[in-house]
C-alpha cells in the first residue's frame, strides 16, 4: 500500500522538472493526480508516464495567474477524481527572471506580474482547495519556495520577495486551518538541476556549486519529491507551517566557507568537494 491510497493530489507547473517529480512520486504511492500546466502538451506527457505506471492522473492545460482557470481548475478535479486532499503549489513565473534585475534597474512589470503569478495564483488555489478538504475532513498542502526566498542576491527582486511571502502565506494558512486538520508547509530549494537548468550547468554554476554548497553532488528533482511527498503523506502528520530547505547545505554555513573556512584557508584534509557530480536520476 502506498502512502496515498485513495487520495487526490492537485500538483501545479507539473509537466516539467520539480513539479514533475512531485507528480509522479505521488502517483507512484497510489495518489491520483491532476496535472496543471500553462504547457498542456508537457502535462498530457507527464500523465501518459503516470498511465505508463499503472498510475492516475489527468492533464490539465491552464495558468494559476488567472482565476477563472483555477477555479476550473479544482471542480475538475473535484467532478474527476472526487475532491482534493493535497495540494503542491508548485508553479512559478521562471521565464520572467532572466529579467527580474535589482532593485533600481527593474521593470516593474516583472515585478506584477512575478507576484500575480507566483503569489496570488499561489493564493487563488489555496482558496480553492482549503473548502474541499474541510469538506473532505483535512488535507495537506506544500508551497514551493526557494532558497531566494531567504536570502538577499543581486538580482532575482521580485522572485526572492515572492517566495518569502509565500513563506508567510504557508503560516498563515497552517496557522488558520490547522484546527481543521489542514497542514501546510514550504520547501525550499536550492539550486535543483531540472531539464532546464542542466542545460546551463556550465563552468561558471559549477564553480559556485563547489564553493558554496556542501555536499559534492547538485540536486536533483527526485530529492526535492521525496520532501515534498513526506510532507504530504501522515509521517508528516503533526508537521505543518515550517519552511524547508533541500539545499546541499547552500544555506547552512557561514559565508568564510567559500574561501576555506576559518581553518587558514584550506578546507579539511579528505574535503572532496572539487568536482560536482551529476548522479543519474
Ligand atoms: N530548479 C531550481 O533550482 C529551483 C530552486 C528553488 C526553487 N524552485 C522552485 O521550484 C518550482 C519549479 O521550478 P522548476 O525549476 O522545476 O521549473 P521548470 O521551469 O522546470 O518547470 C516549471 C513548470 O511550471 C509551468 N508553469 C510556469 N508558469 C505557469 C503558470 N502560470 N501556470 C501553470 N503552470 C506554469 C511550466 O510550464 C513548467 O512546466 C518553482 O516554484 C521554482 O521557483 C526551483
Amino acid at each position: 500500500m502506498g502512502r496515498f491510497e485513495g487520495k487526490v493530489a492537485v500538483v501545479t507547473g507539473a509537466g516539467a522538472g520539480i513539479g514533475k517529480a512531485c507528480a509522479l512520486a505521488i502517483a507512484r504511492e497510489g495518489c491520483r493526480v491532476v496535472v496543471a500546466d500553462i504547457d498542456g502538451s508537457a502535462a498530457i506527457a507527464c500523465t501518459a508516464q503516470i498511465a505508463s505506471e499503472a498510475g492516475h492522473a489527468l492533464a490539465l492545460a491552464m495558468d494559476i495567474a488567472d482565476a477563472q482557470a483555477v477555479a476550473a481548475l479544482f471542480e475538475t478535479a473535484e467532478r474527476q477524481f472526487g475532491g482534493v486532499d493535497l495540494l503542491v503549489n508548485n508553479a512559478s513565473a521562471m521565464h520572467l527572471t532572466p529579467r527580474d534585475r535589482a532593485i533600481l534597474d527593474l521593470d516593474l512589470t516583472v515585478w506584477d506580474q512575478t507576484m500575480a503569478t507566483n503569489l496570488r495564483g499561489t493564493l487563488l488555489c489555496c482558496r480553492e482547495a482549503i473548502p474541499r478538504m474541510i469538506a473532505r475532513g483535512g488535507g495537506a498542502i506544500v508551497n514551493m519556495s526557494s532558497c531566494q526566498g531567504l536570502s538577499g542576491d543581486t538580482a532575482l527582486t521580485s522572485y526572492a520577495a515572492s517566495k518569502a511571502a509565500m513563506n508567510m502565506l504557508s503560516g498563515s494558512l497552517a496557522t488558520q486551518y490547522g484546527h481543521v486538520q489542514i497542514r501546510c508547509n514550504a520547501v525550499a530549494p536550492g539550486l535543483i538541476m531540472t531539464e532546464r537548468l542542466l542545460a546551463k550547468l556550465d563552468e561558471r554554476m559549477q564553480r559556485h556549486l563547489r564553493r558554496h554548497q556542501l555536499l559534492p553532488r547538485v540536486g536533483r528533482p527526485e530529492d526535492v519529491a521525496a520532501l515534498v511527498a513526506f510532507l504530504l503523506s501522515d509521517d508528516a502528520a503533526f508537521i505543518t507551517g515550517q519552511v524547508v530547505c533541500i539545499d546541499g547545505g547552500m544555506l547552512a554555513h557561514v559565508p568564510t566557507y567559500a574561501d576555506g573556512g576559518n581553518s587558514g584557508g584550506a578546507r579539511p584534509a579528505g574535503h572532496t568537494a572539487d568536482a560536482v557530480t551529476v548522479p543519474r536520476g
